[in-house]
């Protein structure tokens, strides 16, 4: 019997299918293994039988990985399991970049009381018009994730033409993209075409500010960029700065700050990039089975 520690009960839909194997626990001291989703991990060092930690989640800059590392904790999360809903939000925002439907709708809402409504509206059509997805040139960086490629396979049926780049890309990655993706060797080759850049990889010390003043000046004016990665791979300074220029003409993030989300051409999105039922499950499912997986077996495998 193990005890397992659930964060906000996150894993409790997975962990029901081992009900022999694990009882919850909840005395910092002895749990085998922690599920957890946002909360902050960077305080472990208290609990000398703690063998793992699985993040329902695909990030794991929550938890005090160099810790882990020290100690033998296996440290799991399950990249996979949410990046069907990831892509969805990319799209959304892609297309609330495309189209003003976000003060249309507060426009519409507005009208309540309108007798005109239906002749005001027809005077609405040029001042909302927007642009459509087809035709333009979506780069991802990041193009070989879980993420990247779906959202890569998906902006072609939305007729867009995709390019992108991934140092780190595997064969199966690689396989798993249509033909069609045309794959860069750098970073800038993709950034000079594209007329929307989407960002897919993990925020490291490595790749933290990724979108900077120099990488901002190698693409296209009115660039629109979407970030459902992490907040710090984008600087935030370099970013309002472009979005004062017009340089980049709209930023679409799941991780505003508070002068970002002020910013008239920042759509900020509250971290909902994971946020569905169908998710949510699946990350449970996925961090409970890692984690008893690992304690019954040994095994180490992420999904
Ligand atoms: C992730 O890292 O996959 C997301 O941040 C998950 C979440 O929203 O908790």
């Amino acid at each position: 019997m193990y005890t397992v520690k659930l964060y906000n009960n996150i894993a409790k839909a997975g962990l029901d299918q081992f009900t022999d194997q694990y009882e919850i626990g909840d005395d910092k001291t002895n749990e085998d293994a922690i599920v957890v989703r946002s909360a902050n991990l960077h305080d472990i060092d208290y609990n000398p039988n703690l063998k793992a930690i699985a993040r329902a989640g695909a990030g794991v800059n929550n938890i005090d990985i160099e810790t882990c590392t020290k100690k033998g904790i296996a440290v799991f999360n399950t990249p996979g399991a949410n990046a069907n809903a990831v892509k969805e939000l990319v799209f959304a925002g892609m297309l609330l970049a495309s189209r003003d439907i976000y003060n249309a709708i507060t426009w519409a809402k507005s009208q309540t009381d309108n007798p005109n409504l239906a002749k005001d509206m027809e005077k609405q059509k040029k001042k909302y018009a927007g642009h459509e997805l087809a035709g333009k040139t979506l780069g991802i960086i990041g193009v070989g994730g879980a993420i990247g490629r779906r959202v890569a396979n998906a902006a072609l049926r939305f007729d867009m033409e995709v390019h992108g780049y991934d140092p780190y890309m595997t064969v199966d990655a690689a396989w798993s993209l249509s033909r069609w993706v045309k794959h860069e060797n750098t970073m800038e080759s993709v950034l000079k075409d594209a007329d929307f850049v989407t960002i897919h990889i993990p925020q490291t010390p490595d790749t933290m500010n990724t979108i900077n003043k120099e990488t901002i000046s190698q693409m296209k004016d009115g660039v629109k960029i979407l970030n459902m990665a992490r907040g710090g791979l984008v600087n935030e300074e370099d970013m309002l700065e472009a979005l004062d220029s017009g340089k980049v003409a709209i930023y679409v993030t799941d991780f505003p700050t508070p002068k970002l989300a002020a910013h008239p051409h920042c759509i900020p999105i509250p971290h909902l990039g994971a946020s569905t039922a169908e998710s949510e499950e699946n990350c449970a499912v996925n961090a409970a089975k890692e984690v008893m997986d690992y304690l019954e077996y040994g095994n180490i495998a992420n999904s």
